[in-house]
């Protein structure tokens, strides 16, 4: 079967959409005031006419849940933390549509060590 031929997406955006029952003592990235931040981006990148090249992916813990609601940017292993609507209007707008990651939105470098080698 042929198939035709697509530009690889440009970026990939992974949003956590980990939701823990109220009262677990570990925080979640959705909760009653962060839940509709991924229809949020959905909407923003609909208007900014880049669904296709951009691929919004939800996900469930990305293992950074303490600085939650949050979101990772494919390539590059962009960690935007503590998200919000205006943070993620200015990353489709800066880093997206500007090719600039905002790095004040992003975790901190130091809490990333070396990759595990699985070559055996
Ligand atoms: S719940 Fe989102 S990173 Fe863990």
């Amino acid at each position: 079967m042929e198939m035709p031929t697509l530009p690889q997406p440009t970026f990939y955006i992974f949003k956590c959409e980990q939701s823990s029952p109220p009262g677990m003592p570990k925080p979640s990235c959705v909760n009653e005031n962060s839940r509709d931040l991924f229809n949020h981006t959905l909407q923003t990148l609909m208007k900014s006419g880049v669904m296709g090249p951009v691929q919004l992916v939800r996900t469930s813990c990305l293992g950074r849940c303490q600085m939650g609601p949050l979101m990772l940017v494919e390539p590059g292993h962009y960690m935007y933390a503590q998200l919000s609507k205006e943070k993620i209007d200015k990353i489709v707008e800066e880093h997206i549509l500007g090719g600039k990651p905002v790095e004040e939105y992003l975790i901190p470098s130091s809490y990333w060590g070396e990759p595990v080698n699985l070559v055996k």
